[in-house]
């Protein structure tokens, strides 16, 4: 099961979250869970605010299941390019920039970069 690290300009250090317990969480859940102060509002992929910087540790793709909320918002709000979202559903290459409320990490240890200001990564 992957790992989470969680790092912000609001944390003190970078947080790592180990998600055996919680493998089918999204981000969200898990920054909840953990108290990871990470903005958002609707928790259904329509607001934005909950957008996170994604980052592999382990030197591996990303899996990407994009929903299509995701693909809307980001798309919107010019992190997410039609190449990108092609990249995604053709090679499996995850984006850059997700939802933390739509995006469950499957197998790799990632990095999560947030902002701290809603909808800003
Ligand atoms: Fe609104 Fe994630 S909390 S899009």
């Amino acid at each position: 099961m992957p790992n989470v690290t969680f790092s912000s300009p609001l944390l003190s250090h970078p947080v790592t979250i180990f998600t055996a317990d919680e493998e089918s969480s999204n981000v969200l859940a898990l920054a909840e869970a953990h108290r990871i102060p990470l903005p958002h509002v609707c928790g259904r992929g329509e607001c934005g605010d909950c957008m996170i910087d994604v980052l592999t540790l382990s030197g591996k793709l990303l899996g990407s299941i994009l929903t299509e909320k995701e693909k809307a918002r980001l798309s919107a709000a010019g992190k997410m390019t039609p190449e990108d979202i092609r990249l995604a559903e053709a090679k499996d290459i995850a984006p850059r920039y997700r939802l933390a409320c739509q995006f469950v990490p499957r197998y790799e240890d990632v990095l999560v970069k947030f902002s701290g200001r809603p909808g800003d990564a």
